[in-house]
């Protein structure tokens, strides 16, 4: 995990543009995840989080903060791991295949959150702790570069 996390380094160093970043990390994320099914980002855009660069099936394109899994990761603040998404009420189904999901707030300079980071698996319990964690400091190494 920590040569893919020097690798997602690499990838978005000496890259101002946020489209680019974003799209690279979603892309690299997707990859580089065995039984990832959807891996990108929802970004605040007035009232709504708007979806942004990402990898897999067309999805929601507006999402409530508060609302499903995005929105709730999103208001509150906090990373938020899905292991069974018929668990998860108001979860928002935009790939009925999903099974599980891990929603990772994006923070900015002022610590407010702009976004989140989202990956889906159609697999059961995909994002185990060890993944959890390799995402949150991927989300990390992202925000550094969006916030630059
Ligand atoms: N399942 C998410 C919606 C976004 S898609 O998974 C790409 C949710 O409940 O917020």
């Amino acid at each position: 995990m920590r040569i893919l996390l020097e690798q997602l380094n690499g990838l978005l160093s000496e890259e101002p543009d946020p489209i680019a970043t974003m799209a690279n990390a979603a892309a690299f994320l997707f990859n580089a995840l065995p039984g990832v099914s959807w891996a990108g980002f929802y970004l605040l855009r007035g009232e709504d989080l708007v979806v942004g660069p990402f990898c897999g099936k067309p999805a929601c394109t507006r999402i409530k903060p508060g609302r499903g899994v995005c929105g709730t990761a999103f208001s509150e603040r906090k990373t938020i791991v899905v292991p069974d998404v018929h668990e998860f009420p108001g979860h928002i189904a935009c790939d009925p295949d999903s099974r599980s999901e891990i929603v990772i707030p994006l923070f900015g300079k002022d610590s407010v959150p702009f976004g989140v980071l989202d990956l889906d698996s159609t697999e059961y319990s995909r994002f185990d702790e060890m993944t959890a964690d390799f995402l949150i400091k991927a989300s990390e190494i992202i925000s550094l570069r969006l916030n630059d």
